[in-house]
């Protein structure tokens, strides 16, 4: 038998694959539903402090080999997730990552603390700093710069002592740069990446933009090589560990991306491709491939692409 067990952050997932933020629903009905489904952990979509509409319908438009997607995060606000959370945490059979945004910087740092208030609270909290569909006070992500990025990161440092996991964007010029100013600044692992883009699509026949929003984060396979290389980099700079996002879509990217050096694999979009089947599915293919290469743990293949 393959060990598939991951240990991220002090805290254990029973297999590397996780449900990647805002991708399907957001109730704790939910999460149970994909945690008996297969995933080794869900991440919630991105709370924000107060209640946030999000973006008119069309939001999302798929194709073979990529989505694009305008959500915009809306949600509830973070008084209503705390009590849905708090509902949920107590019975959860496998950990759950709480996901952040916020338009300031101060946002992040109220919602990390009023998440350390809970009386169960998530396994770790990732910062949402990389939306490219979403405004922030300086009019682009704080991703995109190594200012921006550790000063949230610090802001949410001081609110809590839960894991924090900073989420990276590829729309960057160096992402191990961003990677290691966020490190430096307090976090405990990285998630690379969100969507890329935004990218924009148009009907010729109406002149007019497929999604409401005119543009969309563009996830899926097509973006697939793009997170190897993004994780590939973070990993040859900083020491804190990786959530490997980005058009994973079989068993195989997993071990792939997982070798380049992430240590938990986030899925979204798969689902749209392969359904529910998708976790036992790929757990079925990367144990295939483990036990044919006489490798007894998953964990001893992360980030080996760097030891040749
Ligand atoms: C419909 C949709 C909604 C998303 N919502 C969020 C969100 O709320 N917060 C966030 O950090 N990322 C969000 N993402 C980005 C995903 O978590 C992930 O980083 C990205 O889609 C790349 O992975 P994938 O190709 O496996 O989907 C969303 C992606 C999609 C497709």
């Amino acid at each position: 038998m393959v060990n598939l067990e991951i240990e991220f952050c002090g805290v254990k997932f029973p297999n590397p694959f996780i449900l990647a933020s805002g991708v399907l629903g957001v109730t704790g009905k939910s999460f149970q539903r994909v945690i008996e489904l297969g995933a080794g952990g869900v991440t919630t979509k991105s709370l924000w402090k107060n209640p946030h509409p999000g973006h008119k319908n069309p939001t999302m438009f798929g194709t073979e080999s990529y989505f694009m997607n305008a959500v915009g995060l809306s949600d509830g606000g973070i008084e209503k997730a705390v009590e849905e959370l708090g509902e949920y945490l107590p019975t959860r059979k496998a950990p759950l990552i709480a996901n952040i945004v916020g338009g300031k910087a101060e946002e992040f740092r109220d919602m990390a603390q009023a998440i350390e208030e809970m009386s169960v609270k998530p396994d770790m909290i990732e910062v949402n700093i990389s939306c490219p569909n979403v405004e922030d006070e300086f009019g682009k992500p704080f991703a995109c710069e190594t200012v921006t990025a550790s000063a949230v990161t610090k802001l949410v440092r001081e609110a809590t002592k839960l894991p924090i996991i900073v989420k990276l964007s590829p729309n960057v010029s160096n992402i191990g740069q961003i990677a290691k100013s966020v490190e430096a600044a307090g976090a405990d692992g990285i998630t690379a990446i969100n969507t890329i883009g935004p990218g924009m699509r148009w009907n010729i026949d109406l002149k007019t933009p497929i999604l409401a929003n005119k543009v969309g984060g563009v996830s899926g396979p097509a973006i697939f090589p793009i997170a190897v290389k993004a994780v590939y980099d973070i990993a040859q700079v900083v020491k804190i560990p990786i959530i490997a996002t980005g058009g994973i879509t079989s068993g195989k990217d997993a071990l792939e991306i997982m070798m380049a050096g992430g240590s938990l694999c986030g899925v979204g979009t798969a689902i749209y491709y392969r359904g529910d089947e998708f976790w036992k599915e790929a757990i079925n293919e990367m144990s295939n491939w483990l036990d044919k290469e006489g490798i007894k743990n998953l964990s001893e293949i992360v980030g080996v692409f760097h030891k040749k």
